[in-house]
């Protein structure tokens, strides 16, 4: 199997950390990898599998060999790079939203919808953090009973929007406890203490970017009927690490709890922790650093027909992000889909 020659590009923010070191747990085999942040990192060291790296500054030229570039540097920096990336005949597996809805653009959950990764034109999309883990759960029941309509409620992590708004979490708790005045910046409401019912900005329906990220990248990877439909209403708590899930789905054929529970317990990617006499049933901290989906409070909906609901917890920067990632990357070497 050819090695590649691998960039991280954003190597230094909170995806980024975590995509090196998901990289050597995975064995990602690779003829040589470089690191890449902005400017204003340039010149950091940075220690990966016992040796040191330089960071430097992304420029066009920095892609010239470069046949994998796993990206999380934000939407305009991915939009900036990719076309230089392509046009040297690597490979983008990109974090941000930028390109997550193009048709040209597979959008991709390791484990599930692999097929679609043959498609690529030399970019790929990770979905969004609250997408990632519903998916992995979705798949195996929409496979079995077909999925009819979905409601979904997100409890999400502050380390979802990035190093500075888990700072301003610390930092807003300190002095919410102190009795001192804090500014926000990270947020648009302080989060010590509270629930945000606002993630990202307002789209013209009155739902925010992230509900219509979930809406829409659902439908594209688990390749739905584009009328299905799916409301989501996302919220910011304050936990560092670590997204939940209030899920309801309506099915078009009947299908029991124990179903449920029996076909997630052999998905992939999936733990069900479910009984609720001895008061079993997964928290975010559960999650935390950890690769599965875990899931619980599986339960018949009683407002739908053929309903289920049920509770998912995961890590944000894992499967959300940086995992997945890196599983992509992975199935791209063992499929060949590189160096073309
Ligand atoms: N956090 C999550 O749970 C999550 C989940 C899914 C997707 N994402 C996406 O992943 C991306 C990164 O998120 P994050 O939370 O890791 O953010 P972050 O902690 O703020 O890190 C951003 C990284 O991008 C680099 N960067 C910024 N501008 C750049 C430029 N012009 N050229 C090259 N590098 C540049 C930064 O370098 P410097 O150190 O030099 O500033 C840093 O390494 C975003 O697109 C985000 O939407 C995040």
């Amino acid at each position: 199997m050819k090695k590649p020659n691998i960039a991280i590009l954003g190597a230094t923010g909170v995806v980024g950390r975590e995509i090196m070191s998901i990289t050597t747990e995975l064995g990602v085999e690779f003829e040589s990898i470089k690191f890449l942040s902005s400017a204003k990192s340039a010149g950091t060291k940075l220690k990966f599998q016992g040796k040191e790296y330089t960071v430097e500054e992304a420029k066009p030229e920095s892609f010239d060999g470069v046949d994998i570039v796993m990206a999380s540097a934000g939407g305009g920096t991915s939009k900036l790079f990719a076309p230089e990336i392509v046009k040297r005949g690597g490979v983008i597996i990109d974090n941000s939203s930028a390109f997550r809805m193009d048709k040209d653009v597979p959008l991709v959950i390791a484990g599930v919808n692999d097929e679609d990764l043959r498609n690529h034109k030399g970019i790929i999309a990770n979905p969004n953090c609250s997408t990632s883990q519903l998916m992995l759960v979705l798949k195996p029941l929409h496979e079995k009973a077909t999925i009819k309509r979905l409601i979904v409620s997100t409890y999400q992590a502050v380390s979802g929007a990035g190093l500075k708004a888990m700072k301003e979490l610390d930092a807003n708790t300190k002095a919410h406890i102190k009795g001192e005045n804090f500014i926000n910046e990270a947020f648009k409401k302080p989060i010590a203490f509270n629930v945000i019912p606002q993630i990202d900005v307002f789209t013209e329906n009155g739902y925010t970017k992230e509900e219509m990220k979930v809406t829409n990248e659902t439908k594209k990877i688990l390749h739905l009927p584009e009328e299905t439909p799916i409301s989501c209403t996302a919220v910011r708590v304050p936990v560092y690490r670590g997204h939940s899930e209030a899920v309801d789905i309506e099915f078009k054929n009947n299908i029991s709890p124990d179903e449920v529970r029996n076909i997630l317990k052999n998905a992939y990617g999936v733990e069900v922790i479910d009984n609720i006499d001895n008061y079993e049933y997964p928290t975010t901290r559960d999650a935390d650093g950890k690769d599965p989906v875990y899931v619980g409070r599986i339960r018949k909906n009683i407002a739908f027909d053929n309903g289920i609901s049920l509770w998912c917890v995961a890590d944000n920067l894992r499967i959300g992000a940086a995992l997945n990632t890196v599983r992509i990357c992975k199935k791209v070497i063992e499929m060949g889909l590189f160096g073309k």
